[in-house]
């Protein structure tokens, strides 16, 4: 085999042979572009493809619709609606796990269908979970949008879990608000009996600990900010409209709701009401979470920005130790084939005047937030 290591040097410390000569400039050739390499690759070791099909760490499929995601020391747990078996809540909700965001480990079921009671498995719906963490209880404390195939149980469903990978135990299924606002009697939703409905849903957990349900509600009409009590285990009692709690983008019709705060100001992404066919996104700015919020409309340029890139919101991520710089989340809903259903992942950076736009992205990686 022939030795390419420089095999001797003279009295200069120059390679005297024309192999170990070139070798030794190669090496000096790597040592000088090894860290522009570095730099210009950032983050390095993955990129995102929206819209592709993503992989897991075992090689199948993400399943984890409607995502929210939750960083635990330096573990991000991605929860999601499993629809392997299609529409309806027939396997449950799944859990996955990345310290890089771009390669997710699956951990499993945490919320399996039979977890849930029997008129919400099977042909019953289980959409949009999220989990946040309760520092007081230290229980992971996830909350979903329960229902029956014709949607009009509409109810918020909540489990705990002790570990991020639970298993979560079922807590209870309700609606937090019951006030009427004259509701008809012949009301499918059954609301003036029961309460506002509860569908498209996320949690928010503010800086003092207080955590709130956002969820379109009055049949998808208006969305409701409702403060949980302090164990994130329902509304903050009582309820008192405006203090605990409040309507927000009164008979507006918007649903997918994706809260962030920067600087003291709450951000909320929300899209229209199409089912699982795409629409314009929105989005609006509150300094108080229960409002007033001012609606700054579309953020989305460019081609298909009307219909959100394809997709419809569920999340925006912080970036770790970058103010400002967001990672916003949505699906790509394939109606007859909900399963294959893609996830749609963005750059969201805010600019100097808290405005931002977003922007489609064959592909993507971390170090698009280096540039901040
Ligand atoms: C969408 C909603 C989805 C799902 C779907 C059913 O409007 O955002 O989570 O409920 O309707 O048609």
């Amino acid at each position: 085999m022939m030795n390419i290591q420089p095999s001797s040097e003279n009295q200069f410390g120059l390679p005297t042979n024309p192999v170990a000569m070139i070798w030794k400039r190669c090496c000096r050739w790597l040592a000088l572009i090894a860290p522009l390499g570095l730099a210009a690759s950032g983050w390095a070791g993955g990129e995102f493809r929206p819209g592709e099909v993503w992989l897991d760490t075992a090689g199948k499929p993400i399943q984890a619709h409607s995502a929210g995601i939750l960083l635990v020391g330096k573990t991000y747990y991605w929860y999601g609606e499993d629809k392997t078996l299609g529409d309806f809540n027939k396997t449950g909700v799944s859990c996955y796990s990345s310290t890089d965001l771009y390669h997710w480990k699956h951990e499993g079921v945490v919320l399996p269908k039979q977890a849930v009671p029997p008129a919400f498995r099977d042909n019953g719906i289980c959409e949009r979970p999220k989990v946040i963490f309760n520092a007081r209880t230290r229980k992971y404390v996830m909350w979903m949008h329960l229902d029956d195939s014709k949607y009009h149980v509409a109810s918020a469903g909540i489990a705990l879990g002790d570990q991020p990978t639970g298993p979560f135990v079922f807590q209870a299924a309700l609606r937090p608000i019951t006030d009427d606002f004259g509701y008809k009697e012949n009301d499918p939703n059954r609301q003036k009996q029961l309460g506002g409905t509860y569908r498209d849903m996320n949690l928010f957990l503010d800086d003092d600990g207080k955590a709130y349900a956002i969820y379109s509600s009055e049949g998808n009409a208006t969305m409701y900010v409702v403060r949980l009590n302090a164990d994130f285990t329902g509304p903050e009692t009582p309820t008192v409209p405006g203090k605990t709690w409040a309507r927000v983008f009164i008979g507006k019709s918007r649903e997918a709701p994706a809260p962030f705060k920067h600087q003291g100001r709450y951000y909320l992404i929300t899209s229209a009401c199409t089912g699982w066919a795409p629409n314009a996104a929105s989005y609006a700015v509150a300094g108080n979470i229960l409002g007033p919020w001012e609606t700054k409309g579309n953020p989305c340029v460019g081609a298909e920005a009307e219909k959100t890139f394809r997709s419809q919101s569920t999340f925006v991520l912080p970036v770790a130790g970058k103010p400002g710089c967001f990672i916003f989340m949505a699906d790509r809903w394939f109606k007859d084939k909900l399963e294959d259903s893609r996830y749609i992942w963005l750059p969201l950076i805010l600019k100097p005047d808290g405005s931002f736009t977003l922007e489609w992205r064959e592909k993507w990686d971390l170090s698009v937030f280096e540039m901040k």
